[in-house]
């Protein structure tokens, strides 16, 4: 996790719809994470970078096919301008990502890389897409965050910020609450449950009312195992070949 520092953590979030921040990162842990000044969020109009009467910011595809894409030029003044005011308010230059189907999945390592920087700027795309040279001359990160299509980033964008919010210092009251969750180790995380001991007919799993703490720890770990098994045989693979290789080395 990164040090604790006098500036921060800020995201700069470029985009066409600006009233769509800070949404729902305005209420819950977030929105008081961002009251008491723990995070901080600038919207950055696209649109205000483009430069001809009309304020377009998109055009046809060269080679054809269906909608717009979103014109390098003036994507590239907003990035430029957003990455000069980031440069003065943190004295470095955050990670510039943005939300695109096309780009690498987040993961929980890849939130948990992004809380250890000063802070980032992300791109909402819409339309079909952005231009491929804007990407490649600024150095994108492309983000997904699934194997679905939104019908813009800012919705991803949002998610992103929560997920690394989340993990930054003071947000979250219990930092236990960081430790043992789902993809914490590789596995999903084991099931809950509160009162009242018995719901229609349903019992809470009488371990948990035994008081044997060794014995409710080694239960959770089987059920967190069986869940990761049942419902993630991608994510229960790479954890069974990480140990293998583990296994490897200490030979
Ligand atoms: N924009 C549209 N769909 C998206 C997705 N799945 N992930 C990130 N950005 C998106």
């Amino acid at each position: 996790m990164r040090a604790p520092a006098s500036v921060p953590w800020q995201v700069w979030a470029l985009t066409l719809f600006p009233e769509m921040f800070p949404g729902p990162l305005g209420a819950s842990l977030a929105g008081k994470g961002l009251e008491r000044d723990l995070w901080r969020l600038e919207t950055v109009d696209i649109r205000d970078f483009a430069s001809d009467k009309h304020r377009s910011v998109d055009d046809s595809p060269f080679g054809g096919g269906p909608g717009m894409v979103m014109r390098p030029d003036v994507l590239a003044d907003a990035i430029d301008a957003t990455r000069d005011q980031a440069r003065a308010a943190l004295s470095s230059v955050p990670p510039l990502v943005c939300m695109t189907p096309r780009g690498m999945p987040l993961t929980q390592d890849r939130v948990r890389g992004f809380a250890g920087e000063p802070g980032l700027i992300v791109v909402c795309g819409r339309f079909e897409g952005i231009d491929q040279r804007v990407l490649e001359a600024r150095d994108v990160i492309e983000v997904s965050i699934g194997d679905f299509v939104l019908s813009g980033g800012e919705p991803a964008a949002l998610c992103l910020i929560d997920a690394i919010v989340r993990m930054l210092p003071g947000v979250i009251g219990d930092p236990d609450a960081l430790v043992e969750e789902s993809f914490s180790g590789g596995l999903l995380e084991y099931p809950h449950y509160t009162r009242p001991q018995a719901w229609e007919g349903r019992e809470v799993p009488a371990v948990l009312l035994s008081g044997h703490h060794e014995r409710i720890e080694a239960w959770r770990q089987d059920q967190a195992e069986e869940a990761t098994r049942t419902r993630r045989p991608d994510l229960w693979q790479r954890r069974e070949e990480a140990s293998r290789q583990t296994r490897g080395t200490d030979r």
